[in-house]
């Protein structure tokens, strides 16, 4: 028998956070040494190891940072059996599974965040293992003049679960759109009104609780995109964006996310919201950024760490799936003029940071 020992104790007591990533090489290393720079107490952070995976088997870690489980099936099977087994997914594997952007869309609209007109559009091509006497209910052709009225052109036209800029296209008729969409294959596409900007904001959220509005340009090329020469924006515009942001992480239910704002006419419109691994290179996002995304992810990592309780679900769920379970409105009714309103959550933008690292830099 082994005697206890304050070795063994430790080890038992010890939380590990682990980070699941793929080509990426700046951003996960920084988090692991940032996290593991803070010495905090029992909770340590490493890159995930997996060398199997058995049904209903712990993978060790109390949270795990995903950042790869979009291009990689095994990945997402495994975080949702580590999800049932107590480990803290950031994201929660099972809504990123669920959700893409015309859904989000959807949403959005419920939620008062506003959109661009958006149409789905059917695949060109059947998807494998179908032919045309699988679609039995799509009227052909399709109403394709009700659909172009209603997003206008110029237009995008871009995968409704698509990222990394891959197969979106800016259509200026509907020539264009059967020309480019013809060779589009079994992508299900979105077709969407342009919004045509003055100004351009991409934020990163994590928690649901901390936003950093970036300027951003998304005509540059990658490198100067979150370059910010520009002239300072409205300070009422900036918490009308901060405000949706958050109001979006929550519903969806994403404890790291992006989201992205054409202003058209002074008003934010939520472009691209379904960005559960956003970029965070240091090569493209720039120093500042880098350093504040780094800081905030583990600092939300351990706070994470702290929480989690085994033997229990510890995922985020969004407000969008509590209130279908418990069969509740969207919107909650307004409270009445008497109620107590809560304290707000803490908000972190580009003007208030939190503690800047004391080395953050990724290694290369
Ligand atoms: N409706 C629109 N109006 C104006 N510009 C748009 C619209 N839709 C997309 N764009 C432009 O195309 C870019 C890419 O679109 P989107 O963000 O939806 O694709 P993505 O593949 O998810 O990109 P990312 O990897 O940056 O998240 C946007 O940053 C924006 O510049
Ligand atoms: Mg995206």
């Amino acid at each position: 028998m082994i005697a206890s020992s304050p070795l063994k104790d430790k080890f038992k007591t010890m939380k590990k956070i682990g980070i699941l990533f793929g080509q990426e090489r700046s951003f996960p290393e920084a988090v692991i040494e940032r996290i593991n720079q803070k010495a905090e107490k029992g909770i340590t952070a490493e890159a995930v190891q997996i060398d199997k995976i058995f049904q209903n088997v712990p993978l060790g870690y109390s949270v795990i940072i995903d950042r790869i489980s979009q291009d990689v099936p095994f990945y997402r099977a495994s975080l949702k059996n580590a999800a049932i087994t107590g480990t803290a997914v950031i994201n929660n594997p099972f809504w990123w599974s669920a959700d893409e952007k015309f859904f989000n869309n959807a949403l959005a609209e419920q939620i008062g965040v506003p959109v661009p007109k958006t149409a789905l559009i059917p695949s060109r091509e059947h998807p494998t293992g179908t032919t045309g006497e699988s679609f039995s209910n799509l009227t052909m052709p399709l109403d394709w003049d009700a659909i172009f009225e209603y997003t206008g052109f110029p237009a995008y036209m871009k995968p409704y679960d698509g990222g990394g800029w891959r197969d979106v296209y800016k259509l200026h008729d509907k020539e264009d759109f059967f020309d480019k969409h013809s060779g589009t294959q079994q992508l299900v596409m979105l077709l969407q009104e342009e919004i045509i900007f003055e100004e351009y904001f991409r934020c990163y959220c994590i928690g649901g609780k901390y936003v950093r509005i970036m300027q951003y340009d998304p005509r540059n090329p990658h490198h100067l995109r979150y370059a910010t020469e520009g002239k300072s924006p409205d300070p009422k515009l900036l918490k009308t964006v901060e405000e949706y942001t958050l109001r979006l992480c929550k519903y969806l239910g994403y404890d790291f996310n992006t989201v992205e704002f054409a202003v058209r006419d002074g008003i934010p419109i939520a472009i691209d919201f379904c960005n559960p691994a956003p970029d965070a290179d240091i090569k493209s996002v720039g120093q500042e950024n880098f350093d504040w995304v780094v800081e905030t992810t583990a600092n939300y990592a351990i706070e994470r760490a702290k929480a989690q309780k085994d033997g229990q679900d510890n995922l985020t769920w969004g407000e969008y799936i509590k209130s279908s379970v418990g069969g509740k409105p969207l919107i909650a009714k307004a409270a009445p003029k008497t109620a107590k309103t809560a304290a707000p959550k803490k908000v972190v933008t580009a003007e208030k940071t939190p503690a800047k690292p004391k080395k953050a830099a990724a290694k290369k």
